[in-house]
């Protein structure tokens, strides 16, 4: 089915058999004995390296392959001549699909910054920065896959459009079909969503755990792998409006047992990117190595792989929120001032304290739990001291928090009594308070942000660069 891919043919022996290629000209190179064309599919970072007599083609075809023009070339697969590449391909034939007028196309074999890149998404795929970070992404993504379905959990397909506010934060994007010119009113005034289109106000899912829950209490073992959407209005480098999150949810789990499996679900997923994307993290440790170069020593990264490695052979570190905020209070940031926030036993830990624990204290991927009551959410459950909930955040390096979860309240008159404290209309959620009600059990989950994963394997540092057409305040163009 289709032509062989450059992949493929890279690793064919050659002994001038003819093959055919088709791809995208990353640079074309004209000396005095031969004109080469180095031509990309996606594939593979690497590239074919295809080589013409001079002469041989028309000075008018000759002017049409130029960096971006789309080929066919046909020829003959030969041992290569020049050194850094095995394999070349003798060309006899050149059909051009559609040239790049060089004077238009933006993409040009130099490096371009990657906030540039941003602003030409639709091309940005095609250099190899991007097209490295798009495959690793993918082969994550068929490892979280893999990994669910090896170990007995279900796909659960949880809805997009929602009327309840799982994490009760407030930050949903509206949707409606109400004509907003022309706002239906109710005798009182208000907005009429009895004649919205589903008779409600609805909006896009911030998480899809809640209804995750309603399967883990029939199928045991469920996760959810779709997108999800924050209107928080943050413009950090480790938030997106539309990203994508994998929630798994298991009956019978407690925290315990959730922390195991978040541990050692990232350091498979983790592991299978380091086996199937070598070439990929190759040239994206050489990549950041490249760039550290500018930098002195002390600011210098640890190599890629070497990162990737230590998170897979190491234990994470656990402890309790309340042992965390010792350390914290006990640290030299904290005596001599240097955090931009207060820490005190109560505070959301600011990345600035999570970052602390992480990369100075620890010095490893750390998970905390029992957080305070009042900073989580209404579903988690109380510990016996009534203080604190069963939470856990997986804390990583450079990203500092990459999972959230918890063992859920399962008892009925507890959870609706925190959903009260919060002002949530129990109304809106029956269908999940009903699940305490009947045949309710100990269970837990977590959610883990798809992107924030992929930032922390491929190195990079904004998380606008990990998703091909990121959303954020003012961004929707592609
Ligand atoms: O901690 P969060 O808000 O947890 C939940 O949504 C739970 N319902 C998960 C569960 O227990 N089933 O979000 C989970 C993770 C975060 O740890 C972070 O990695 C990611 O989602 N995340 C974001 N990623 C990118 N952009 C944003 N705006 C994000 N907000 C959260
Ligand atoms: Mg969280």
């Amino acid at each position: 089915m289709g032509p062989l891919q450059i992949k493929e043919l890279l690793q064919q022996t050659p002994d001038g058999q003819s093959v055919t290629l088709k791809g995208w000209v990353r640079t074309k190179r004209e000396s005095k004995n031969a004109i080469f064309i180095a031509l990309n599919d996606g594939s593979t970072i690497h590239n074919i390296q295809a080589v013409a007599a001079p002469g041989q083609f028309s000075a008018e075809l000759l002017l049409t392959v130029t960096t971006g023009s789309c080929l066919k070339i046909t020829g003959q697969l030969v041992e290569s001549q020049g050194s850094g590449q095995a394999v070349e391909v003798k060309i006899e034939d050149i059909h051009v699909y559609g040239a790049a007028d060089p004077d238009a196309y933006p993409l040009q074999p130099k490096r371009h910054s990657l906030e540039f890149l941003r602003e030409i998404a639709h091309l940005r795929p095609r250099t190899n920065t991007f097209s490295a970070i798009l495959r690793i992404r993918h082969t994550l993504a068929f490892a979280v896959h893999k990994y669910y379905n090896d170990r007995g959990f279900f796909y659960l397909h949880t809805p997009i459009i929602t009327a309840s506010d799982a994490e009760g934060a407030g930050e949903m994007f509206r949707v409606t079909t109400l004509d907003l010119e022309k706002l239906p009113r109710t005798d009182e005034g208000a907005i009429n969503f009895k004649e919205d289109f589903f008779g409600r106000e609805a909006n896009l899912t911030v998480s899809g755990q809640l209804e995750g829950e309603l399967g883990a209490m029939a199928l045991s073992k469920i996760y959810t792998f779709g997108p999800t959407f924050r209107a928080e209005n943050s413009n950090t480098t480790r938030h997106l409006a539309e990203f994508w999150m994998i929630e798994p949810e298991m009956a019978f789990f407690e925290l315990e047992d959730n922390m195991d499996l978040a541990e050692d679900f990232i350091k498979y997923v983790i592991g299978y990117a380091l086996e199937n994307c070598k070439d990929d993290l190759a040239f994206l440790e050489n990549r950041l190595a490249e760039e550290d170069k500018n930098k002195p020593q002390n600011e210098r990264s640890i190599p890629l792989l070497e990162k990737l490695n230590f998170v897979v052979e190491n234990a994470f570190e656990r402890l309790t929120y309340t042992e965390a905020i010792d350390i914290l209070l006990k640290s030299k940031p904290h005596k001599e001032k240097k955090f931009q926030f207060p820490v005190g036993w109560g505070i959301d830990l600011s990345s600035e304290h999570e970052r602390y624990l992480v990369e100075k204290h620890f010095k490893k991927p750390v998970i905390l739990t029992n957080y305070p009551r009042e900073i989580k959410s209404f579903y988690m459950k109380l510990d016996d001291d009534g203080k604190t909930v069963r939470a856990m955040d997986v804390l990583f390096p450079g990203i500092g928090e990459i999972i959230g979860g918890s063992q859920r309240e399962d008892n009925y008159e507890k959870l609706l009594e925190r959903v009260h404290e919060v002002g949530i209309d129990p109304e809106t959620i029956w269908w999940y308070l009903e699940t305490r009600k009947f045949g309710t059990a100990p269970h837990s989950g977590f959610g883990l942000g798809f992107e924030r994963l992929v930032l922390f394997v491929t190195g990079m540092s904004n998380i606008r660069d990990v998703i091909p057409f990121p959303r954020y305040p003012k961004s929707a163009e592609f």
